[in-house]
């Protein structure tokens, strides 16, 4: 078997994977990336809105600050977060935003006013503005702070990254996929990897390991997350039984994914003025959210959406209910100019020109606020050697609710933050690898796809299928006691049936069939840690909503969950460490009336 010896492994060659090898390497540390796919088809790609910066560059952008950035952030969060991840991470942020403009990144920029926003109001750009940096208006925030690159921002940061991390000789082994983390229960070593073109094993021997493989959306039924986004960092992370994972029941839907298809349409369309409509045609989020409408934070917009639609006011399609987005009004310069991915992905997958057309849309699984559980370095709990960074990680931005665009941010910002972590780290520490750790980790994986061979009787993709079932019908924007209980019983059930998993197909090379065997017990793991979580945590707090418990409850449930897996459980093992409240008391979160209409309702922002 190939071993390769490297300073710095990234699992994961998106923004974070990325933003971390450059930090790394600018350091004079060898550095390795490891890829699903081609780094530059990596889901940072399909970033579209933008990226959360105080840069107060535009004049809705007018006293603007990391102060500001700060308070949004942990409200969004609804207090869930760690203040002091928030608080590096907005004085970082413009930093990162300027850096990325050094590095080539075209963002959209200032043009001069008068403008006339889509509510009448006009606004004057002055000219000596003219040319900064722009920034667009986004849920859940007070001031316009989403810099952006018309609707494509994440393919442009992507592509800038990715030719620094060029410049810089990182290299990347792109279809590669990590099986299993080499550790010996205190400090991890690398991984064993799967080349996906051949199927052969390699071992990667590292001083440094780093996950950053990104969310795990595909485990759900409806996402808006590309086909690669399985889980797999998070989950060979919980294999090591050492690792825990932070919140995993903290999963954020997006209220826009399109209809059918889940692919995303910016939060953007709205922060640019866009509305959601019902069947009638009506706009209905006024009568719910007056001050924010549209633009209150995802967890409440999505709730909103879902109740909406429950109560009959959806649109019946072959792919069910759903409702209407309209950007019509917006006109055809400014879709054509600042949505223009929006436009395409509409005609292209719909049949839908949203310049005359309305586009159907309802809430899709987008992100996960959980991941492995690391320092504000990034380092993770449990295993010496072992980091994360972005959405794979739990550093703890982002609590039980992200607010649009803090996510881009956040890869570049805390991709910056570990590289520095593992340069200062490694300094002056001496090589120390494990044969036997990385033996055993070989025989380990080596047995897993023996046992494929052995003509089991359960085939992966129906067990997949219903896994993705059960989340979507019992685990998602709306959860109770009831059907929590039911879905950790049925995937238990699934855990034991994934072990006679058996191929239809011949197993030799670069077979998918095999990769997804592979995949499948660690993604069922995944999806019981989230109802698990969700089961025990019996209040509700940003995207998490308990029917059963719709009050947030601080003086029991400020407190992260922690999951670990040991080997032949079939449920994780919870604990919980405080969240430590810095600077922001626990309040309301202030998106119009939502907490005083929503508790008549039933129904909590
Ligand atoms: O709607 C969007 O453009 C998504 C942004 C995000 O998830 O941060």
């Amino acid at each position: 078997m190939t071993t390769i010896m490297t300073d710095v492994l990234v699992i994961g060659a998106g923004l974070a994977g990325e933003r971390t090898a450059v930090e790394a390497a600018a350091h004079g540390l060898q550095v390795t990336i490891l890829s699903l796919v081609p780094p530059r088809r990596s889901h940072s790609a399909a970033a579209q809105g933008g990226m959360q910066a105080a840069l107060g560059n535009m004049a809705m952008s007018g006293g603007d600050s990391p102060d500001v950035h700060f308070e949004d952030t942990v409200k969004g969060a609804d207090w869930g977060c760690n203040q002091d991840v928030a608080r590096l991470f907005v004085s970082l942020a413009p930093v990162a935003v300027r850096q990325m403009a050094h590095w080539g990144v075209p963002w959209s920029r200032v043009v001069p006013g008068p403008k006339r926003l889509p509510d009448g109001q006009v606004i004057e750009e002055s000219a000596e503005k003219e040319g900064l940096i722009a920034a667009r208006n986004f849920g859940g925030t007070k001031k316009w702070r989403a810099c952006f690159c018309s609707d494509g921002t994440g393919h442009s940061l992507l592509y800038t990254m990715d030719n620094v991390a060029l410049q810089l000789g990182v290299e990347v082994h792109d279809r590669m996929e990590a099986l299993a983390l080499i550790h010996d229960g205190e400090h991890c070593y690398g991984a064993i990897v799967r080349d996906l073109r051949n199927g052969e094993l390699r071992t990667y021997m590292a001083r440094a390991t780093v996950i950053a493989t990104g969310g795990y959306g595909r485990i759900y039924g409806h996402s808006t997350n590309a086909v690669i986004n399985d889980g797999t960092g998070m989950a060979i992370a919980l294999d090591t039984g050492a690792v825990p994972l932070g919140n995993m029941e903290a999963v954020q839907f997006h209220p826009t994914g399109v209809v059918p298809g889940d692919i995303l349409v910016t939060e953007g369309c709205r922060g640019d003025g866009g509305y959601l409509l019902d069947k009638d045609e009506h706009r209905f989020m006024p009568d719910y959210e007056p001050e924010k409408k549209e633009l209150a934070s995802r967890d409440v917009v999505s709730r909103r959406m879902i109740h909406h639609m429950r109560e009959d006011h959806g649109v019946e399609s072959p792919y069910g209910p759903h409702l209407w987005l309209d950007i019509r009004h917006l006109g055809q310069e400014h879709i054509e100019t600042y949505l223009r991915d929006v436009a395409e992905i509409c005609r292209d997958f719909l049949g839908v020109d949203p310049i005359h057309e309305l586009i159907p849309v309802r809430p899709t699984q987008h992100y996960s606020m959980g991941g492995v559980r690391t320092d504000i370095g990034g380092r993770a709990y449990g295993l010496a050697g072992l980091y994360a960074a972005g959405e794979a990680a739990c550093w703890d931005l982002h609590g039980f609710n992200r607010l649009g665009g803090n996510s881009v941010a956040e890869t570049v910002v805390m991709g910056m933050v570990v590289g520095r972590s593992i340069a200062q780290d490694l300094a002056g520490s001496d090589s120390s690898f494990s044969d036997t750790a990385a033996r055993s980790a070989r025989l380990e994986v080596e047995q897993r796809l023996r046992a494929l061979a052995s003509y089991g009787l359960e085939y992966v993709y129906d067990l997949r299928q219903r896994m993705a079932d059960i989340l979507m019908e019992k685990v998602g924007v709306f959860r109770n006691g009831r059907e929590l209980v039911t879905a950790v019983e049925e995937l238990q059930e699934l855990q034991e049936r994934a072990k006679h998993l058996g191929l239809r197909s011949s197993g030799r090379g670069p077979d998918p069939e095999v990769s997804a065997c592979l995949r499948l017990p660690g993604m069922i793991r995944l999806a019981t840690t989230i109802a698990y979580g969700a089961l025990q945590r019996t209040e509700s707090r940003g995207s998490h909503y308990r029917e059963d418990y719709p009050t947030r409850d601080d003086e029991l449930w400020l407190r992260r969950t922690l999951a670990t897996w040991t080997p032949a459980a079939d449920l994780p093992r919870l604990s919980y460490e405080p969240v430590k409240i810095t600077e922001s008391p626990p309040g309301e979160r202030g998106y119009g009336e939502t907490r005083a209409g929503a508790e008549k309702e039933g129904i909590h922002g």
